[in-house]
């Protein structure tokens, strides 16, 4: 039976996984690599331990005793979104690449949008100029390290420098090209113009491909390395959000994905292109060939609990080490305790500044209402309610650009836990489900692989023939009354405390 391999290149790490015709996962491996974050508000990371975690991912898929290496048809890629990759007229990579969920940039968002204006930007590329996309960063490189970006040739997304690793080859798709912010969404093409306007070279961006198209093939080099097939086709796939879409079967109008990564993005599909005037969800390509999506992205969900853990929950680290046992289990179970609105305890997200639905750099986390009665369950459940809160305000969004919502479809790590998604389910008015698919965007790319394989004709196809739902969770009237309260206290906050984020940001300069 054809087998088809998917790779997506994340933040935390890197997962490869070995997925049958019936969608059945025959294996998978994550090698994790570190993050590092030089100043306040950036975010970086070393292209050479993405292709070091790439290889041994890839190779131990090779060697798992479910993966005949024969019958592998194609490689499906995906990866973290919007980070750039500087390569000289070597190849050589030229620094670290800033990430997705790097601040620095917030001086050549304000240029870029004085330079075309907001209406026009959006008109352009369908979305506004946020720190996280590409484009500011190559503005921020000439800026702050012109002799780096005087050797500039070319600059790729994180899952692309892997491709070009793998086959040697400079491509895109155009999902992940849609979050630079120089690709014309509409027309799912570079937008010459925009550049021009910029003053950033046309040569630096490869060429973009629809999600289901081969790219490339593996090079000897790179099979000896892994010990999969030479000249493997290599498939474009898509960014990690539009990826994992796929992977959860937002595929047609209705359904609706809610990933909880360290990021927090609410999926729609979408036929045509469709813009929120005010640019607070993105409107990108979809990995569907010829259709698009939208959606909002939250920076800190996964992350603000990790931060949690890290930070306040040191013993039950230590207890779950010694017991095997997850350390987010003990956190989840903690919260059980408080009830919901966690008796009047409010908790921001914003660790890392927002995107959707307030397009703010300098918005910071916060515990609001804190009085003697809290106990840290109190503080734990305050997490995960602020986190679906910043969910149900993309949600709302999305409502309100006219998209139906009949059901949310849980994926990520967020998705594990029945107490969070009783909780997102209550918090959003609406049906949470989870699916038998939960290896996110590495099965999404895998599943544009078995397109390119011949093995589906289309990935709705695809779709059909391997995702199901598995388990509901049905809101419950008496909690989802009690949580829109407390809703209207999470919103009012941030709008009380802007100005001082805004204060402390300068005060930090
Ligand atoms: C999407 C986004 C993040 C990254 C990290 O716009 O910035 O979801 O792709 O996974």
């Amino acid at each position: 039976m054809g087998i088809t391999l998917g790779l997506d290149v994340g933040t935390s790490g890197t997962k490869a996984v070995a997925v049958d015709a019936s969608g059945a996962v025959l294996a998978s491996a994550l090698v994790e690599y570190p993050l590092s974050s030089p100043k306040p508000n950036w975010a970086e990371q070393d292209p050479a331990d993405w292709k070091r975690a790439a290889v041994a991912a890839l190779s131990q898929l090779a060697a798992s005793p479910a993966v005949r290496c024969g019958d592998i048809k194609a490689l499906g890629l995906t990866g973290q979104m919007h980070g750039s990759v500087f390569l000289d007229k070597d190849n050589a990579v030229l620094r670290p690449a800033i990430l997705w969920c790097d601040q620095r940039t917030v001086e050549q968002c304000d240029h870029i949008t004085s330079t075309v204006g907001e209406e026009r930007l959006i008109e352009m590329v369908c979305n506004p100029a946020l720190t996280g996309f590409t484009a500011p960063k190559i503005l921020w490189l000439r800026q702050h390290e012109p002799s780096v970006y005087e050797k500039v040739k070319t600059v790729l997304l994180p899952k692309d420098y892997i491709r070009f690793v793998l086959t040697g080859e400079f491509a895109t798709d155009v999902a992940d090209a849609s979050g630079t912010l120089l690709f014309d969404v509409k027309n799912r093409t570079w937008h010459d113009e925009l550049m021009g306007l910029l003053g950033i070279p046309r040569s630096f961006m490869p060429r973009a491909f629809e999600g289901t198209e081969v790219t490339g093939a593996l090079t000897r080099e790179m099979a000896e390395a892994t010990g999969l097939p030479a000249g493997l086709p290599v498939v474009a796939g898509g960014g990690d959000q539009a990826a994992g879409g796929v992977g959860c079967g937002i595929v047609r109008s209705g359904a609706i994905s809610a990933a909880l990564g360290t990021s927090g993005v609410v999926f729609a599909f979408a036929n045509e292109v469709s813009r929120d005037p005010k640019g607070r969800v993105h409107t990108f390509c979809h990995s569907v060939p010829g259709k698009w999506h939208v959606m909002g992205v939250m920076l800190s969900a996964g992350g603000s609990l990790r931060w949690f853990r890290d930070a306040l929950c040191r013993p039950e680290k230590a207890v779950a080490s010694e017991t095997g046992a997850d350390p987010y289990e003990y956190i989840t179970a903690m919260a059980e305790m408080a009830p919901p609105g966690s008796e009047g305890l409010t908790f921001l997200p914003y660790l890392t500044g927002e995107r959707t639905p307030h397009k703010d750099p300098f918005a910071k986390g916060a515990f609001i209402g804190l009085s003697l009665r809290h106990t840290k369950a109190h503080m734990a459940r305050a997490v995960l309610e602020g986190v679906a809160f910043g969910m149900r305000d993309s949600l709302e969004i999305v409502r309100e650009m006219g998209v139906p919502i009949a059901q949310v479809r849980a994926s990520g790590g967020g998705a594990k836990s029945a107490f969070w998604r009783q909780m997102q389910a209550d918090i959003n008015h609406a049906p949470l489900v989870t699916l038998n698919a939960d290896q996110g965007p590495a099965f999404g790319a895998a599943l544009l692989a078995t397109v390119c394989a011949g093995t589906y004709g289309t990935v709705e196809e695809a779709c059909d023939a391997t995702i199901r739902v598995v388990d509901t969770c049905a809101p419950d009237a008496g909690r989802s009354a009690i949580y829109d309260r407390w809703f209207k206290i999470y919103q009012g906050a941030y709008r009380a405390l802007a100005p001082g984020f805004q204060d402390a940001a300068r005060l930090l300069g």
